[in-house]
């Protein structure tokens, strides 16, 4: 399978049309971008890093039931997903506060929340990806109804139940993290972009240390070694 035309350009990754009209390819770039792009920098071996994090993980959870975009891994960079279009919402789910929600809410940063978390951003970097309610989905037309919404919902729980068991056994705790989805052809919600550390916060159980994007937000240093370590971890029987 080869790359045709570019057909969408994104912070981190670059996606292709091929020769099968329900088949793209996702091209993981070694870009590095937080706080709506405003602070950008690269590290090479990042893309390939979260192509293989990202693979795996697609693959676990299609093992589990939950239907995703990913066909197959096809080089250090380059990944075959089925063609979807993407939902305009970017489903957030929390195990322990952080980041936007300590700041939004004044929550102690660490503290565990008492139930998985579930939260709707509207997908717009010209307006700083708002955090939105159900109401506003409906009314922007990101679904097609309320049951759509519902299904997000339950699908990004779901996702949450497998990868923190998945995660403690790997001695990592998933904090939370940012999944996209899409409808198929079929007009069923599946899976989409990317599950790796760029899109997920991963502490350390033992140390507290952050192995993930976070090291890049606040210039902790050593992003990649971190990146190492997950995937490290997720390969580690
Ligand atoms: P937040 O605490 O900054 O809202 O982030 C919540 C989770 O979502 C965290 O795991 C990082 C991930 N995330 C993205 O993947 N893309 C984004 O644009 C943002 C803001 C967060
Ligand atoms: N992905 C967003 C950006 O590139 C924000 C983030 O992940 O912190 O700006």
């Amino acid at each position: 399978m080869t790359k045709k035309e570019l057909l969408y350009e994104g912070k981190a990754k670059r996606l292709f049309t091929t020769d099968d009209p329900d088949l793209l390819i996702a091209e993981f770039k070694d870009d590095l971008t937080a706080f709506n792009g405003e602070k950008h920098s690269e590290e090479q071996g990042k893309g390939a890093l979260n192509n293989k994090i990202s693979s795996e993980l697609f693959k676990l959870l299609d093992n589990t039931g939950i239907p995703t975009h990913f066909v197959d891994m096809l080089d250090e960079n380059h990944m075959l997903v089925k063609r979807v279009d993407i939902i305009l919402i970017e489903v957030v789910v929390r195990n322990i506060a952080t980041g936007s929600l300590t700041r939004r809410l004044g929550i102690e940063d660490g503290k565990k929340l008492p139930f998985a978390l579930v939260e709707f951003y509207y997908k717009r970097d010209d307006l700083g990806d708002p955090l939105i309610n159900d109401e506003h989905c409906l009314i922007l037309d990101l679904v097609k109804n309320e049951a759509d919404l519902e299904e997000l919902k339950r699908l990004g729980r779901e996702i949450n139940t497998i990868l923190k068991a998945f995660f403690r056994k790997k001695e990592l705790n998933l904090v939370d993290f940012k999944v996209e989805f899409g409808y198929d052809r079929d007009g069923k919600i599946v899976l989409a972009d990317e599950i790796s550390p760029d899109s997920c916060r991963f502490w350390d159980i033992k140390s507290g240390e952050k192995l993930d994007k976070d090291r890049f937000r606040q210039s902790l240093g050593g992003v990649k070694l971190a990146y190492e370590e997950v995937l490290k971890r997720i390969m580690t029987k």
